[in-house]
């Protein structure tokens, strides 16, 4: 199976997915490209493992020049902390075939503005008792697709949006992977 991963941040969890295909976690899968947005550790990730990788850079033409670049054979497209909204013509084509992972138990914490420490931030203002992560399907609604997986854990009255960013990060780390079987075992 083929899989290619947008990027725009530091690509942590991008290195659990190119790791997990590595030592089989994923079985018969590899990551084919790496795309990012913009300049990121993510795309140095990608070199150091020798996986083809691209920057374009975002903007109005991102998707119609994304949809020239991925080839055919993709099964799956996995945004791992990708920033870019995709168009909504991009989520049609590749329907049921992209997926993102999301800070914070979707449906709640998820839409426009909601991303990276605002989402962290914004858990705590609420008093929130639980947080976790989110892998979902992604169509034109910002967060709004399909839940494929979803994992929580208790806050810690000392928890701060710092705090919080850390253990989510090892939330995904787990889910990400068996989200990734899901979608790819089940077609
Ligand atoms: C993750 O928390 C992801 O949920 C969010 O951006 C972060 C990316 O982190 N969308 P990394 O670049 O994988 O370290």
């Amino acid at each position: 199976k083929n899989i290619v991963v947008l990027v725009s941040g530091s690509g942590t969890n991008l290195q659990r997915i190119i790791d997990t295909t590595e030592n089989g976690e994923i079985p018969n899968a590899k990551v084919t490209l790496v795309v990012a947005d913009r300049e990121c550790f993510g795309l140095e990730r990608a070199r150091n493992h020798h996986i083809d990788n691209i920057l374009i850079p975002r903007g109005k033409n991102f998707s119609a020049e994304l949809s020239n670049i991925i080839p055919e054979n993709t099964d799956l497209i996995v945004l791992a902390g990708f920033l870019s909204i995709l168009k909504p013509e991009f989520c049609q084509n590749w329907n049921g075939k992209i997926i993102n992972i999301h800070p914070a138990l979707l449906p709640k914490f998820g839409g426009k503005g909601m991303w990276g420490m605002n989402v962290h931030n914004a858990v705590i203002e609420a008093k929130e008792k639980i947080s976790g992560a989110s892998v979902h399907f992604v169509t034109s609604g910002i967060d709004e697709g399909e839940i494929i997986l979803q994992q929580s854990f208790e806050i810690d009255e000392n928890d701060t949006p710092d705090s919080l960013a850390q253990k989510v990060h090892r939330v995904e780390y787990e889910i990400f992977p068996k989200a990734i079987n899901k979608v790819l075992g089940s077609r």
